[in-house]
């Protein structure tokens, strides 16, 4: 089944950092490999990460992620079951997002189906200024 995860983390290292360009990498390689899409958006000292694909490829990459030790999910969105990509056009991309952006979003609430298409809707819209 073709689901959904978003997070929301504390990096480790400020925005620019060299590690910027390692985690790019190697997400853009492996999720080329599991058929995963999706973005990956960055504020001075956080990271907000769209990821979508098969249930089981994004559960195995998303344990990955989450033992990762550049940076700590503070907060995270309930998986959701996807009828369809949002950011099928990125192995992973990345760009910014305003702080504000992100204040403005709503806590993780599972179910919410309104909620979350809003913010997907806004948060594709911020891809593709970005990309
Ligand atoms: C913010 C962040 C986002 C990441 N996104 C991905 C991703 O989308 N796909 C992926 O395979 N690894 C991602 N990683 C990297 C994994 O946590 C892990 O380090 C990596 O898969 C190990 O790959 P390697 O064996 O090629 O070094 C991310 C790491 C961080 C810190």
């Amino acid at each position: 089944m073709l689901c959904q995860i978003m997070y929301l983390s504390r990096s480790k290292h400020p925005k620019g950092h060299e590690s910027d360009a390692l985690i790019l990498a190697s997400a853009q390689a492996r999720n080329e490999e599991m058929g995963l899409t999706g973005f990956l958006f960055r504020t001075e000292h956080s990271f907000l990460q769209i990821l979508e694909g098969e249930e089981d490829k994004l559960d195995i990459v998303m344990n990955l992620i989450r033992g990762d030790s550049r940076h700590e999910i503070t907060s995270e969105w309930p998986k959701q079951p996807a009828a369809e990509r949002s950011f099928g056009s990125w192995a992973m991309g990345s760009g910014p997002i305003p702080r504000a952006e992100i204040e403005a979003m709503q806590d993780p609430k599972a179910g919410d189906d309104i909620v979350w298409s809003a913010m997907l809707g806004k948060l594709r819209e911020l891809a593709q200024t970005a990309a």
